[in-house]
C-alpha cells in the first residue's frame, strides 16, 4: 500500500501486516477516497479544497480493524479520528485545522449492526449505525419499545451517544446516554474493552464527555423505553400576528413544568413560531392537559394525529407521519450544506420584549432559525454528575442558533457566521451565566479551542471551552483521560485535556 507520491507509507504498511485488507484502505490516490470521504459530511465548510484532509480513510469492517488503526497510529505518528455519522458540526471526526497534522479517518459506517432483545427491552448497536437505523430494528421488533435519542436519523450513534444525545422522550426518559448499559471501546493501546473491563470511570466518561477524547467506542448496549402502542403528535404554526411572541414568552415556563409524557418544542422561523408535539398517550387525555396548561395555544382536535413512536420519528424528521417508515433507513440525509450552530441554555425566561426584538433577526434574508428544547421531567431529576453532561435541573430549555445554506461563497459565508454569532451575541443577558454554557454535540469551536503545553494539549487553555460544555464535570473528565490517556493519542480541537494524576 502506498501513499499518493508512490513511496510506501509505514503507517498504511503496517495497518496491511495487521491484516486490514487493501480494499478498506483509502488514500487520495484512491479513485474511491473522494466520494467516501464526503459520504457522511453534514458541514461542506470542513471539505473546502484548503481544508487538510486525512492521509488515509481507514473503512473498518471488524474490531480488529479499529484496534490496528489505533496501534499503527500510535507507532507511527499518526493521528486517529474517529466518524461514526460524520454530523459534527465542526467537521472534527474528518477534518483538522492544523495543516501540519497526519491524520487518518476511522470510519465506522460499516459497523453498524442493530440487534434488538424485544422479551429484554435491550439492543445493541454499532456505532455507525444511524439513529434511524436503531429506530427501524426496535420498531419491527416491538410497538410497545422505543429509544430516547434525537430527531434527525441520519446523526450517528457513536457521537451521538458519546456526547448526550437527546429528543423527543428526554422529558420522560432522559438522554441517550442515560440509557446506555455497556459498550465495547478501543482504547489508546489498542485493547477491546466492555463496561467490566474499562472501569466505571471511563464508562461515565464516554456517556456524554465526548468519546473521541477517551478511545473508539464501537458498540453499545442500550436500555429500550416503554411507550404506549398509541401515542399523538400534533404540530401548531402561529405567527408572529397571531401572537407568536407572547405564546414563545408563556411557554418557557410551561413546556418544562409539564407532564413528563409530554414535551413541547418550538423551531422559530421567519415570522413563525411552530409548536411540536409528542404525546405518550391518546389525543383526549392530551388535549386536556393542554387546555390546562397552555390554552392560549389553542391546541384542537383537528391537530391531533395519533400513531404508534415508530411514526412519530418519521413524523418528526419528516414533518408527515404517512411517509414510509424505510426512510428511516436512507443514510443520505442532507449533505451539500454549509451549517453553522451555537447554543445556550435559558435557565430564567427571556422577557417579551426580546423575543419582539428577535423577529428582526429572523426575517433578515441570511436568517437561520431558532430551535427551543423543553427540559425538566426526567432530565430535572438525574444529578448533574451522574453523567459528564451537567443540564439538568434548572435549565429550562436549549436554544440553538442554526443556519444552513448551499451557496460556497465568501459572501454567503460571512452573512451567515455572522448572524448566528450576532444574535447569540445579543441573547447573552437573558442566557446561562458564569459559564455561559452549551451542549457538547452542538459542537461550536467559538468557544474556544486546544492549544498544546509540552506534548499534550493544555488544562488551563481546554477549561475555557471545557466548563461550558461539562461544567463541574469538566475537571474529571481530564482526571480520567489523565488515567486513560496519558499521552494524549486521542485528541482534537476541543477534546479533554490530561490531567496529570497528583504525585
Ligand atoms: P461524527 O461521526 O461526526 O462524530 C462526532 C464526534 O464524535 C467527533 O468528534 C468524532 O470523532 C466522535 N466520535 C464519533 N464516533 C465515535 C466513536 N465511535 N467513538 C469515539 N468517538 C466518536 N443532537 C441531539 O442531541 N439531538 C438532536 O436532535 C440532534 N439533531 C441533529 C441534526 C443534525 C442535522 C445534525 C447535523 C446534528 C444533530 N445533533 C443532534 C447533533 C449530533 O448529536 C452530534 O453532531 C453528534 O456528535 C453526531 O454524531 P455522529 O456520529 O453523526 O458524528
Amino acid at each position: 500500500v502506498a501513499t499518493a507520491s508512490g513511496a510506501p507509507d509505514p503507517f498504511l504498511g503496517c495497518l496491511a501486516a495487521a491484516g486490514v485488507p487493501p480494499r478498506l484502505l483509502h488514500t487520495p490516490s484512491s479513485p474511491s477516497y473522494a466520494a467516501l470521504l464526503l459520504s457522511s459530511v453534514r458541514n461542506l465548510r470542513y471539505v473546502a479544497p484548503s481544508t487538510p484532509r486525512p492521509l488515509a480513510i481507514v473503512a473498518a469492517a471488524e474490531p480488529a480493524h479499529a484496534q490496528a488503526a489505533v496501534r499503527c497510529g500510535r507507532r507511527h505518528g499518526v493521528h486517529v479520528r474517529v466518524r461514526s455519522g460524520g454530523h459534527d458540526y465542526e467537521g472534527l471526526s474528518y477534518a483538522s485545522l492544523d495543516p501540519r497534522e497526519r491524520f487518518a479517518v476511522l470510519d465506522l459506517a460499516a459497523l453498524r449492526d442493530v440487534r434488538v432483545d424485544a422479551a429484554r427491552a435491550e439492543a445493541w448497536a454499532g456505532s455507525g449505525a444511524t439513529l434511524g437505523e436503531v429506530y427501524y430494528a426496535v420498531g419491527a421488533a416491538s410497538r410497545a419499545l422505543a429509544f430516547p435519542a434525537g430527531v434527525c436519523p441520519t446523526v450517528g450513534v457513536g457521537g451521538h451517544l458519546s456526547g448526550g444525545g437527546f429528543g423527543t422522550l428526554m422529558r420522560r426518559y432522559g438522554l441517550a446516554a442515560d440509557n446506555v448499559l455497556d459498550a465495547v471501546l478501543v482504547d489508546a493501546d489498542g485493547r477491546l474493552l466492555n463496561r467490566t473491563t474499562m472501569g466505571e470511570d471511563l464508562f461515565w466518561a464516554i456517556r456524554g464527555g465526548g468519546g473521541e477524547s477517551f478511545g473508539v467506542v464501537l458498540s453499545w448496549k442500550l436500555r429500550l423505553v416503554r411507550v404506549p402502542e398509541t401515542v399523538t403528535v400534533f404540530t401548531v404554526r402561529r405567527s408572529i400576528n397571531q401572537s407568536a411572541s407572547h405564546l414563545i414568552t408563556k411557554w418557557q415556563q410551561i413546556a418544562p413544568a409539564l407532564p413528563r409524557d409530554l414535551i413541547l418544542r418550538v423551531v422559530v422561523q421567519n415570522r413563525h413560531a411552530q409548536f411540536q408535539a409528542l404525546f405518550l398517550g391518546r389525543c383526549s387525555r392530551l388535549l386536556r392537559i393542554m387546555r390546562a396548561h397552555f390554552p392560549d395555544l389553542g391546541v384542537t382536535q383537528p391537530d391531533c394525529e395519533e400513531i404508534s413512536w415508530i411514526q412519530s420519528t418519521v413524523y418528526f424528521a419528516f414533518y408527515s407521519s404517512s411517509k414510509p417508515l424505510e426512510l428511516l433507513l436512507d443514510r443520505s440525509g442532507e449533505t451539500g450544506r454549509y451549517v453553522k450552530a451555537k447554543s445556550d441554555y435559558v435557565q430564567e425566561p427571556v422577557p417579551r420584549h426580546v423575543w419582539e426584538s428577535a423577529w428582526s433577526w429572523l426575517e433578515k434574508p441570511e436568517a437561520g432559525l431558532l430551535i427551543l428544547d423543553p427540559y425538566g421531567g426526567r432530565m430535572g431529576s438525574i444529578s448533574p454528575s451522574a453523567t459528564p453532561f451537567p443540564h439538568r435541573k434548572g435549565n429550562l430549555y436549549n436554544l440553538q442558533y442554526y443556519s444552513f445554506w448551499f451557496d460556497n461563497g465568501t459572501a454567503a459565508l460571512e452573512k451567515r457566521m455572522s448572524w448566528v454569532r450576532g444574535l447569540y451575541s445579543e441573547m447573552e443577558p437573558y442566557v446561562s451565566k458564569n459559564p455561559r454554557t452549551g451542549y457538547v454535540n452542538y459542537r461550536d469551536l467559538d468557544l474556544g479551542t486546544n492549544e498544546l503545553a509540552g506534548n499534550v494539549t493544555s488544562y488551563a487553555k481546554a477549561r475555557i471551552w471545557g466548563e461550558k460544555y461539562f461544567k463541574g464535570n469538566f475537571e474529571r473528565l481530564a482526571a480520567v483521560k489523565g488515567m486513560v490517556d496519558p499521552d494524549d493519542f486521542f485528541h482534537n480541537e476541543q477534546s479533554i485535556p490530561p490531567l496529570p494524576l497528583p504525585a
